[in-house]
Order: structure tokens, then sequence, then C-alpha cells
């Protein structure tokens, strides 16, 4: 069974009483709306029942001539099932049985009450039952962690991501991903009862084996200087089931529907970030706008390589106007192997990682230049090496010398391509600098 995977994770700025944030003004300056109406992502219909929850707003609404949800107003008593306050009456659906399966249960009324639990709100009202403060927070500016069973949802607030060391592989739920001192927050721990929670352990189950290594900081992870990066967005972390098949991945979005119902809001301006540890290899192609050296078939070359699940493959132009330069070296920087036709923009591999490749597509016999720069680099380089693999469109056209070789546009035998990239993922994998090598490989 698939379970709700999903951590609500506010890094910053929340007051603890955050549910009186948005406390009414008597007042209202004429032609400024009280409250931003349009963040409540939700269909109209369903406006009444995030009113029921969300009282603050509902008054705000009422004192509000900019508020379009005044016909709402009449029906507060309009709720979802799983809150303390909802009268059955006012519920928005109830599961209705007429025949009962032997194999599951015996009264039309349990089949509805499991259903109910299981595929329906209840599921969500569970989850709120067994609701659990981890770690306390004390003071202003404190950290929080509150989790249900097993750890299936979390929320956390001003939680403290050490990123640094992170040793990934080719599991894409790495169980050991955080060592003590690398995720946690200030306030006070029950490392017992989170301790206790670990029966779920599998990763689309349950979020212990990141939570395990929670550590209770001496330091305020906010008003700390130790951060180099602060989130404020709310940010949701998801472990996907799939996003290959739109079956299972469906799953996916019906757990962060579920989360938003947890969570009690539902504002699309958030973060989600796909949970996944798995190191995979990140192939960079440097396209050209140029009229000379056009890869003819970078289409084929592209598909080939997104063919190979180990491969994360992305398409680049470095045209200044269109990309600055940081984000340029950002992307260069986060490339493992650089592929690009002879050309100034292949200098770029000056700021590859150390264990990186570069591949240069085709040198059009101007053979030193990016190999020795590779060479004082220090990073590995390849080059096209068989010459009837090779398909140049003509003989090239240099303005005043004639045929040139840099002065045209090729095409490139698709096999040759991939085992050539395949002997440059070879190289990132075997490097000692690979920060995913696998343990095994290491002894
Ligand atoms: C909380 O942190 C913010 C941001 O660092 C800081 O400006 C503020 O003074 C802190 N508040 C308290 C009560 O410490
Ligand atoms: C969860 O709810 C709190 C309010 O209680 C809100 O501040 C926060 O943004 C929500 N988290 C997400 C990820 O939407
Ligand atoms: C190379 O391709 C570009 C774009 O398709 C084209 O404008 C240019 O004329 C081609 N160059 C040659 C030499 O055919």
């Amino acid at each position: 069974m698939l379970m709700l995977l999903i951590l609500g994770v506010l890094l910053h700025g929340v007051s603890l009483s955050g549910q009186e944030e948005a406390s009414p003004k008597a007042d209202g300056i004429p032609g400024e709306p009280l409250f931003n109406y349009a963040s409540i992502r939700l269909p109209q219909e369903h406006i009444p029942f995030f009113l029921h929850n969300n009282r603050h707003v509902a008054t705000v609404c009422k004192k509000d001539s900019h508020c379009p949800y005044k016909k709402h107003l009449e029906n507060l008593k309009f709720c979802w099932g799983y809150e303390k306050s909802c009268k059955p009456e006012f519920r928005f659906g109830y599961p209705l049985c007429t025949y009962v399966d032997m194999g599951w249960t015996d009264t039309l009324e349990s089949a509805q009450d499991i259903f109910w639990k299981q595929a329906d709100f209840g599921y969500a009202g569970e989850r709120l039952e067994e609701l659990h403060v981890l770690c306390q927070p004390e003071e202003t500016n404190d950290s929080s962690l509150v989790c249900s069973r097993y750890l299936q949802y979390c929320r956390a607030t001003n939680l403290y991501l050490d990123l640094r060391n992170i040793k990934r592989d080719h599991d894409r739920f790495k169980e050991d991903f955080f060592q003590s001192g690398e995720i946690g927050g200030h306030c006070t721990l029950d490392i017992h009862t989170l301790m206790s929670q670990g029966q779920r352990k599998s990763p689309l189950q349950s979020w212990f084996a990141e939570l395990q290594s929670y550590t209770q900081l001496s330091f305020r992870p906010i008003e700390a200087t130790e951060c180099d990066v602060v989130i404020e967005k709310p940010t949701y972390f998801m472990k996907l089931d799939a996003g290959v098949n739109m079956y299972h991945h469906f799953c996916d979005f019906i757990n962060l529907y579920i989360t938003q119902h947890v969570n009690n809001s539902f504002s699309t301006d958030v973060y989600i970030v796909m949970w996944d540890t798995d190191g995979r290899i990140r192939v960079t192609i440097l396209a050209r706008s140029t009229e000379y050296r056009k890869i003819l078939n970078q289409n084929e070359l592209v598909n080939a390589l997104k063919t190979v699940s180990t491969l994360e493959v992305r398409i680049v132009d470095y045209k200044y106007k269109a990309l600055g330069f940081l984000d340029q070296l950002r992307i260069s920087h986060n490339t493992d192997i650089f592929i690009g036709m002879h050309g100034a923009g292949l200098t770029h591999l000056l700021f590859l990682p150390d264990w990186a490749a570069v591949f240069e597509l085709y040198n059009c016999g101007d053979e030193r230049c990016y190999l020795d720069l590779a060479r004082l680099r220090g990073i590995h380089y390849i080059t096209w090496r068989r010459q009837n693999k090779v398909f140049p469109q003509d003989k090239g056209h240099h303005p005043t010398l004639g045929e040139h070789p840099k002065f045209t546009n090729y095409s490139f035998d698709v096999e040759e391509f991939m085992y050539l990239v395949l002997q440059a993922a070879d190289h990132v994998l075997q490097h000692p600098k690979w920060p995913f090598k696998k343990k095994r490989d290491e002894l």
C-alpha cells in the first residue's frame, strides 16, 4: 500500500501561533483586499469547507468589501469530515455500501467505515489524530518537528539540513543519507518517541530513514550564520512512487492532496522537492546558435542518451543575453560529462568538477586546443576518432580561405556517439572523487 510520504517543511519565519497571522484589521484601506484570497487555490465549491477550518479568514472576509467569498459565509458549517467540529449532516460526503464483501468485513457500517478511513477524508483524519510533537520549540525562532505515526507525515519548521558531506549511490532513497548533526533543529527533542517510530522504515511508507538522525542543535538555524542558503517558502518534500506512468504517478498527486488537507494549507506558492538520492550522471550538451559547427542530428543523439536511465541529459545554449554568466557557471559546475563541438564555449571545461569528462564531439582538425586546456585543468578529455563515422554537411566555406572543416555542420553516427559517452561515464564512475561511489567500491 502506498502511504503518505510528504514532509511539509517550513524553513523560516513562522510565528509559533501561525493560525492568528491574518488577524483582521478593523478598517481596510478602500481598494485593497485585507487578505490574499487568490492564495486559496481551491474550486469555488470547496471554499466553504476551507472557511470552516480557517475561521480567521472567514472573519476577515466578513469585514472586507473585496472578499469574493461573501456568499459562502452562510455555509460555514460545511466540513470535510475529519475536523473535530464537523457535524455528520454537514460532511462533504460519506461512502455508501450496498453489499458486504465477506472477505473484508461483515456489516455495511464497518465496510463504510473502512472505506472512509482508507480511501476517503477519514484517512486525513487518522493522520491528524496521530500527530505528535517530536521536537518541542521553547522560544521564538526555535525549530519544531511534528509527525504522525511511523513518520508517514511530518511537518518541520526552521529545519536545518547540512548537505556538504552527502554520499549518494544508486538507490533512489538511500537510508543513511543524513548522519547525526546533518539534519535537525533548535528544540527539545523527544528522542525515545522518535526512535520508537521505525517499524515502517521502507522508503514509500515513512520518513524514518531520514529523520532518525534528527539532532537537537545548540544553535538556531535561522539566526546562526551556519547556513549559506535559507529557504523561506513553504516546501513539500515528496518521495515519488513513480513518474514514469500515469497510474503510479497519480498516487503521488493523491499524496500531495492529502498532505494539503493534513496541513490545512492549499496555497500553490510552495516548493515541491522530489526526494531522490540516486546519483545519476549529468550530461550537458552545448548547442551552438552560430552558423557553423551545428550538430545536425542533435535530437537523434539526445534521444539515444535518454534511453540510458543512469544519465540525466540537458541541452544548453550559452548565449550571454539569454543565460547570465553565473547561471552558465552553475550549469557547467553541475555537469559530469560536458559535450560540445569545437568552439570557444568548451572553455567552460575549466569549471567542471574534478571527476568530470569533456567530450569535444569533433575537433575539426584542431587537435590540441581543448585537449591541452583539459589537461591543464586536470580533467578527462575525449574526442571523436573514427573519421568514417562523422558526416560533414559539405567541405566548409571559410570567408577568405575557401574550404575549411570549421565552417560547416556535422552529423554523427549514433552508435559510435553512445560508445564514447559511455566511456566517459565509466571514467566518471571510477573517479575517486565521484561523490556517489558505492561504499563497496571503496573497500
Ligand atoms: C528571530 O530571527 C530573526 C532573523 O534572524 C531576527 O531578526 C529576530 O530578532 C529573532 N527574534 C528573536 C526574538 O530572537
Ligand atoms: C502548513 O501550514 C502552515 C500553517 O499552519 C503554513 O504556514 C505552511 O505554509 C504550510 N506548509 C505548506 C508546505 O504549505
Ligand atoms: C549549418 O546549419 C545552419 C542552421 O541550420 C545553417 O544556417 C547554415 O547555413 C549551415 N551551414 C552550412 C555550411 O551549411
